[in-house]
């Protein structure tokens, strides 16, 4: 079989994470790559020393003059839905990076064109691949809970603002409630099962952005929100770029027979959004009648990294003709929460979401 053919959009700053990992996938080879600074995706190639991938300054131009199976969006936010779009359109697999995108209509969008060109369209939630995450799933499918009516997400970082695209409502959309709040909404979404929001009640601020950054700074530092979700669960969600704080709590599941606290490793890290490891996990339980504690052991992460197995499944679903292994019929939920969540801040009430069936 011959190699299949990947291009790149977006040459920033993760591409380098999206090349690395392909490069060690045998089936495949990274050709070309393009990005809207001109320049900048030959300098990508000629940095990484790939003589025979060709750069270009538009999608349009390297779809025109190249022929190519899949490709990584790598953009900022605000360009993965027409990059995604324009790319399945066109016949090709794609793996977007996380968020799906800014607006719920956009992610719609990406689901219609995916679902139309019968090709895959998988978001990068790499954290599904952590041992851990995983063992937290495997005990609430489980039933172990019992039935699930509330969760909480934990973490957020104490001091973590980044800044550039990510700051600039034009290329982000949000701040850390896209950035990092998506990871949450994953894991928490995820583990129950993506039942469908129905409604959204939120704040968000940016008081430490605006200090550190001026008005160059145009999203959120912090975000909080009450999410009702089908199934009677409430989403209780928080999270932060910056705050005076450690954390806004543990990440926890309350169930009818037991409840899972989830906690981080270590609270000043970079990954407080839970995008990184788990420190701990205790099912709290009755025993007899004795309310009870059991810590679970926690599972070690064995052969590649997290990164790599997203790429790897990518790859492995486009071979084996499997769907994609972040499916957009979850995450355009996520969504919908993110893009709840700012217009329940924006007009200061409770919103209803409206998902579109696709
Ligand atoms: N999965 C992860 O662990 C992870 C980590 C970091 C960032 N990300 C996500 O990856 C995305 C990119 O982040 P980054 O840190 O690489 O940002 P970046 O700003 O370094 O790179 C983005 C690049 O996309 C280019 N671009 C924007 N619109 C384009 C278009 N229409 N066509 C071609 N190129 C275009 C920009 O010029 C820029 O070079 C973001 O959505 C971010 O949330 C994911």
């Amino acid at each position: 079989m011959s190699k299949l053919r990947i291009g790149i959009i977006g040459t920033g700053g993760i591409a380098h994470a999206h090349l690395n990992s392909y490069k060690n996938v045998p089936e495949v080879e990274v050709v070309a790559g393009a990005d809207i600074v001109p320049g900048k995706a030959e300098e990508f190639f000629k940095r990484n020393n790939m003589p025979n991938a060709k750069g270009f300054n538009s999608k349009e131009e390297m779809f025109d003059n190249v022929k190519l199976d899949a490709v990584s969006v790598c953009t900022y936010n605000s360009t993965h839905s027409e990059c995604a779009v324009f790319a399945l359109e066109n016949g090709l697999h794609v793996l977007c990076e996380k968020p799906m995108s800014v607006t719920l209509e956009q992610s719609i969008a990406m689901r219609k064109a995916e679902v139309k060109s019968g090709k895959i369209l998988s978001i990068g939630f790499q954290p599904r691949y952590d041992a851990n995450w995983r063992k937290i799933q495997e005990i609430i499918t489980s039933g172990a809970l019992g039935k699930i009516y509330y969760v909480q997400t934990g973490g957020g970082r104490r001091s973590g603002m980044p800044g550039g695209n990510f700051i600039n409502k034009k290329t982000a959309g949000a701040g850390c409630l896209a950035d990092i709040g998506c990871y949450s909404l994953d894991f928490a979404m995820h583990s129950i099962g993506y039942p469908k929001p129905l409604t959204v009640s939120a704040t968000a601020f940016d008081y430490f952005g605006k200090a550190e950054f001026g008005d160059a700074f145009e999203v959120d530092d912090f975000a909080a929100a009450f999410v009702r979700l089908e199934g009677g669960i409430t989403l209780d969600f928080r999270m932060s770029w910056k705050m005076n704080m450690d954390t806004t709590g543990d990440f926890i599941f309350l169930g009818t027979e037991a409840g899972l606290k989830i906690k981080q490793p270590n609270l000043n890290l970079w990954g407080g959004a839970w995008d990184g490891p788990v420190g701990e996990i205790r099912l709290m339980h009755d025993v007899f009648g004795k309310p009870t504690e059991t810590l679970i052991p926690l599972e070690e992460n064995y052969g590649p990294g997290l990164f790599e197995k997203k790429i790897n499944a990518f790859i492995d679903a486009i071979i084996n003709k499997k769907p994609a292994p972040i499916p957009t019929s979850q995450i355009v939920y996520n969504q919908a929460i993110i893009d709840g969540i700012q217009r329940s801040n924006k007009l200061g009430k409770e919103v209803d979401v409206v998902i579109e069936e696709i």
